[in-house]
């Protein structure tokens, strides 16, 4: 893992947007994306580059995380609808080659089943974009989630559900049940990226970061995962104990060496 902290959410969205933008610019990829409040400035920051430094999105394709069960696709906040206004509608990415999970699916667990074929039938996300909430969860794997867990329907604790309800009119909009790649999926993309921004999201990056190795923290799967770059604010790793060590780290990285 490679920890970058940054001053604020704007150096955040540049350093994001390096990593995609390289990546983008070397080939076909394939990209993995979240949705929440966390990438919106990444997806802001690519979308500048699309349209001012021609960034091109025409060769890339997208899985997302996750999508809410039973909320219908074109409902404002099914996460098919929020990453088409968030980012894949503002660039050249084309809507077809972007595929989530679907939440209204008849047979949900085949779905599931399905979705993670296709994941690999697409030869595996290149980029993963990750958030992470307030208590560890990656993708919509709560606490207790398994580390090897495949794509499957989880229901969401109260507190999730609570930090998400500010994207619905009341709490009791929020579905309980979502459509989430699994730990163990998501472990399968090549190079994990995972953001963390605010004070709020301090205690879970410390504990993904420096916490043991615990389904009671979803997120610090990551720890196995050989490249992974966490991408934090100031005060999203002001809960970090060895924050001076990874500003040297960063500091004194080898020219050589890229993201
Ligand atoms: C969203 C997702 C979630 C969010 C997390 C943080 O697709 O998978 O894990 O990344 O809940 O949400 P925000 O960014 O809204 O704080």
């Amino acid at each position: 893992m490679e920890i970058v902290i940054e001053q604020d959410a704007d150096a955040v969205a540049r350093t994001v947007a390096d990593i995609v933008e390289k990546a983008v610019r070397s080939g076909p990829t394939t990209l993995g994306l979240a949705t929440g409040s966390t990438p919106l400035g990444s997806y802001n920051e690519l979308i500048r580059r699309h349209r001012e430094e021609g960034l091109s999105f025409a060769q890339a394709r997208a899985f997302l995380l996750d999508e809410y069960v039973g909320l219908p696709a074109a409902h404002p906040e099914s996460y098919h609808s929020v990453i088409r206004r968030d980012f894949v509608g503002q660039v050249d990415l084309d809507p077809a080659a972007v595929r989530g999970p679907n939440g209204e699916a008849a047979d949900i667990a085949a779905e599931a089943r399905a979705y993670d074929a296709a994941i690999g039938a697409a030869g595996g996300v290149d980029v993963q974009f990750l958030g992470i909430g307030t208590d560890g969860h990656v993708g919509f794997n709560e606490p207790m989630s398994s580390l090897a867990s495949r794509t499957r329907v989880k229901t969401l604790t109260e507190q999730t559900r609570i930090d998400n309800a500010r994207f619905f009119d009341d709490v009791a909009q929020v579905p309980h049940h979502v459509l989430t790649q699994g730990l163990g999926t998501i472990s399968e993309a090549r190079h994990l990226i995972l953001i963390g921004l605010g004070a709020g999201k301090a205690a879970a990056i410390a504990a993904a970061v420096e916490g043991p190795l615990a389904a009671m923290c979803p997120a610090s799967v990551l720890q196995l995962h050989p490249h992974v770059t966490v991408v934090v604010d100031e005060a999203a790793a002001s809960g970090l104990s060895h924050a001076d060590y990874y500003r040297y780290a960063i500091a004194n990285k080898p020219a050589w060496q890229s993201f």
